[in-house]
């Protein structure tokens, strides 16, 4: 079971000169509550955007530089690694695993995703880093929740087709 967590504005914009666009507290406590106790796959911007490790979440940050250091987290050259390690440490632990970005690392693993989690800002943001378009016929809507700032909708996919 593979999640992936996003907050997009009216445009599916993400992001701007590597920062959020937006500064909605708001989200980022939603954030903290879904993704909490789980397994957090980011790519390296992301990392360093958010400028820390997650506390209370096993950090995975992708990377092509294999110099890349931090003692916190655990890092990968490779994105079939980071998900084979998460699904192993899945089997051991019952943690979830979230996909919590950026652009390129929702594109690679946009195919797998049994389990969306959007918060559909209010409004259109200045900015530079967009999510893709995505096809959500095969999902059904779980949860939605409505904030002064933004619609949380969470997505999970159909198991059978009839
Ligand atoms: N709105 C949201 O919910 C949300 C969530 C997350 C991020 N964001 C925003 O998204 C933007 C960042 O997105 P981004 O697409 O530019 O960057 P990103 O996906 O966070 O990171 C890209 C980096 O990941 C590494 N990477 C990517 N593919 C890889 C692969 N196949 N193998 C190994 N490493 C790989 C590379 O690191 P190296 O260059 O080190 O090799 C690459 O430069 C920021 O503006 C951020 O604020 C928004």
């Amino acid at each position: 079971m593979l999640s992936l967590i996003v907050a997009m504005d009216e445009n599916n914009l993400i992001g701007n000169n590597n920062c959020m666009p937006w500064d909605i507290p708001e989200d980022l406590n939603l954030f903290k509550e879904i993704t909490s106790n789980s397994i957090v796959i980011m790519g390296r911007k992301t990392f360093q955007s958010i400028g820390r490790p997650l506390p209370n979440r096993i950090n995975f940050v992708l990377t092509k530089d294999k110099n890349f250091f931090h003692k916190d987290i655990q890092i990968f050259n490779c994105p079939d690694n980071a998900l084979k390690k998460a699904l192993s440490l899945q089997k051991i632990t019952n943690k979830k695993i979230f996909i919590i970005g950026g652009k390129t690392i929702y594109e690679y693993f946009l195919p797998l995703i049994n389990e969306f989690h959007f918060s559909y800002i209010k409004g259109k943001f200045f900015g530079d880093t967009f999510f893709p378009e995505i096809n959500t016929s095969n999902f059904y809507i779980a949860n939605t929740r409505e904030f002064k700032d933004f619609i949380y909708i969470h997505y999970i996919k159909n198991t059978c087709n009839f």
